[in-house]
């Protein structure tokens, strides 16, 4: 069983950038948190960071294909990526969407999410948590497709 946590632009800057906006978490220590947690309930933790839309594209049709379920914090593409609308729906993969933030309380260019219409469901605004909380969804409801 894997559950896959996908990053995407600039939360490779986690804990330098806008530390009152995102917190003092940084990236590795999430990963090794998350990491933990799926050891102790026996799946396997795929965790991974690019700035690029076209690794995040590649990244979401295989866990899809794969039918095995994402964690998925797109970053900025969240609000401009029709490509990983279409990945997701695409290779049909099973997706949480998350954000450090609460998107809603920020800019207005951040209300729109091209992932959420696609997404099993959101869990926004807890900082880092958000991912565990994530995470527990998943471990609840199983961690494959057939669940
Ligand atoms: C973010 C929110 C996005 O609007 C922003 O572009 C990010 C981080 C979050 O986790 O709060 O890069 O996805």
């Amino acid at each position: 069983n894997v559950v896959h946590v996908l990053n995407g632009p600039n939360l490779n800057l986690l804990g330098i950038r806008e530390p009152d906006i995102y917190g003092a978490t940084t990236l590795a220590a999430l990963e090794a948190r998350l990491s933990a947690t799926c050891r102790n309930r026996g799946v396997t933790l795929n965790f991974r960071q690019s700035n690029n839309e076209g690794d995040l594209v590649n990244w979401v049709q295989d866990a899809g294909l794969a039918g095995e379920p994402v964690i998925l914090n797109a970053g900025a593409y969240t609000h401009t990526s029709i490509a990983l609308h279409d990945a997701i729906k695409g290779a049909r993969a099973r997706v949480i969407e998350v954000h450090l933030s609460n998107v809603h309380a920020r800019e207005r260019f951040r209300r729109h999410s091209f992932i959420a219409p696609v997404a099993e469901g959101v869990i926004l605004g807890f900082g880092a948590l958000s991912y565990d909380l994530a995470l527990e969804a998943i471990l609840a409801g199983g961690t494959d497709s057939e669940s």
